[in-house]
């Protein structure tokens, strides 16, 4: 992990487990019990690495300043890449990136972003703050980008404003290896042989900035539009459909019901908003809020929980064989515009809720992993829940960066079921399971549990039971701290960071673990 401090072992751990409720007195908050049983016997689907994905988009400075600073940059760059935002997504793992939208996806024509920088055409943003775009970041720089890091090419096609023909030429250009006027082109900028793309979609939020579109209409036009998208053998990607979002599961009925071959994946979108009304227009910040505040996020992030399920059962329905993906494409939390910024760049504070989030809602993903194959948190950058924050030539790593560091085991692990009991976290109206739990076997043998206290007040003694395995040493780390917003700052950018954790012992085979309040812990056991 890139520019990390030394770790401070002790005291946010000791901090935590003291923290108490407001106006509590001198007795520290009875920890809540909760158990879970561990089926190594059961081993289920493999938790593809592909759920640990991003997204990044045209938007605010989530690529210009937060990725691409160019070559005559006075920020350290390789390429126009700026280093120290290279290395620390090198460090992530990160599988998968999407790009370029989002909205922006649907007016990106990609022969505006390829050859000499200088003879691109400024475009406009006009989804992100009517800003100029320059176009400086194309074709050519994303795929480099994510050759990079390691990562895979997710391209999402213009459906809302393009044409199929567009489309069949910009995967022609990236896939094709034969000699025509567009492999001469990918050429002549730079790029001889042929990147390749695993995955592309038809078009974003079709139902909304991709086109204001019905189902039955969307479903039509895919099936013209991946009819004529072409790769040599063997080099075809998984082609996505723009789904639905939220509780809708009409898009999924519908693309399920009426397309019969070309679709490998549907995509879906679920945002986490502070507000119980799920208000767009006050939506709640991103720091300084009060507990009802992170009780009513953790009630929102859950729901994706019985979203999942309902789409699922009805893929189920249609391909029991679970042939076809379901992508969460975009997730995250989204909090209202800090002051001072653009509205239209949506950049927002990270914090330990966040984290927390994160982390319980990567714990309900592994669970579907049958079906829930790829997931792209929103954004990768400066953007939503981000990974990083840049500001001129500092970067600092948030709390969701290191939920997604602590989970690189996870990433091709197969999941063993788990059977939870805890007892709920309760605020004024809002009730959620305390504990979220996540266990999975790597290749290399040993047994990761991820663990997540979604009570910001009461630690909690988690008791695991492991069938078909009998590990004897256990070791792990958390992310914890006493504030709800604790956060990492430009001037502090390692006040929040994963430690040692100490609290599990393995006691007769059994799991014991004191989880402090407001904390993510993955262990290891061999
Ligand atoms: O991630 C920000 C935006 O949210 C995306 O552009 C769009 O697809 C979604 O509505």
């Amino acid at each position: 992990m890139p520019n990390l401090k030394p770790l401070r072992l002790v005291a946010p751990v000791l901090a935590a487990l003291l923290s108490m409720p407001f106006g509590a007195s001198a007795q520290p908050a009875r920890a809540l019990s909760a158990t879970v049983t561990i089926r190594a016997d059961r081993p289920g689907a493999e938790i593809n690495p592909d759920i640990f994905g991003q997204f990044a988009e045209h938007l605010g400075h989530g690529i210009y300043e937060g990725i691409w600073v160019g070559k005559d940059s006075s920020i350290p760059n390789t390429d126009g890449y700026r280093n120290d935002v290279l290395a620390a997504l090198k460090d992530l793992h990160v599988p998968v990136i999407r790009w370029p939208g989002g909205c922006f996806a649907d007016e990106y024509h990609w022969r505006d972003g390829v050859g000499p920088a200088a003879q691109r055409p400024i475009t406009v943003n006009t989804n992100w703050g009517g800003v100029p775009e320059t176009n400086a970041f194309g074709t050519n720089e994303f795929l480099d980008f994510a050759e990079m890091i390691g990562a895979k090419a997710y391209v999402n096609g213009n459906l809302g404003t393009g044409s199929p023909e567009e489309m069949a030429d910009w995967l022609k250009y990236m896939t094709s290896d034969q000699d025509t006027t567009l492999t001469r082109m990918r050429r002549d900028n730079g790029r001889d042989r042929p990147w390749k793309i695993p995955f592309f979609a038809i078009g974003n939020e079709a139902w909304g900035c991709g086109g204001d579109m019905r189902p039955e209409y969307y479903a039509d036009l895919f099936r013209r539009y991946a009819t004529f998208l072409k790769a040599p053998k063997g080099a075809r990607p998984l082609i996505i459909a723009s789904g639905g979002h939220d509780a809708d599961t009409s898009w999924t009925k519908v693309l399920m019901s009426t397309i019969h071959q070309n679709m490998g994946a549907i995509s879906y979108h679920y945002y986490t908003l502070p507000s119980p009304t799920h208000d767009w227009q006050a939506k709640g910040p991103a720091t300084g809020f009060g507990e009802d505040q992170w009780a009513s996020t953790l009630v929102n992030a859950l729901k994706i929980d019985d979203y999942i399920k309902q789409n699922i059962a009805i893929m189920n329905k249609y391909d029991p064989q679970k042939k076809i993906g379901f992508f969460v494409d975009e997730w995250g939390t989204w909090y209202d515009p800090e002051p001072g910024r653009n509205p239209g760049f949506l950049y927002q504070q990270n914090t330990l809720r966040d984290a927390v989030v994160a982390a319980a809602t990567l714990n309900i993903f592994e669970k579907h992993a049958a079906r829930v194959r790829m997931a792209n948190i929103a954004q990768m950058v400066n953007v939503l829940q981000a990974m990083i924050l840049t500001d001129g030539p500092k970067m600092l790593l948030t709390p969701t960066y290191h939920v997604f560091h602590m989970y690189i085991p996870f990433q091709g692990a197969t999941l063993l079921p788990t059977d939870l009991k805890t007892p709920n976290y309760k605020f004024e109206k809002f009730s959620v399971p305390a504990v979220s739990v996540s266990a999975a076997r790597t290749a290399g043998g040993a047994i990761e549990v991820s663990l997540v206290n979604l009570d910001p007040d009461r630690p909690a003694q988690v008791s695991a039971t492991i069938k078909g395995a009998a590990p004897r040493h256990v070791s792990g780390t958390i992310l914890t701290a006493s504030a709800m917003d604790a956060h990492n700052t430009f001037d502090d950018p390692n006040a929040l960071h994963p430690v040692t954790f100490d609290g599990a012992k393995i006691v007769n085979g059994r799991l014991d673990v004191a989880l402090p309040p407001k904390s993510v812990v993955v262990l290891s056991l061999q």
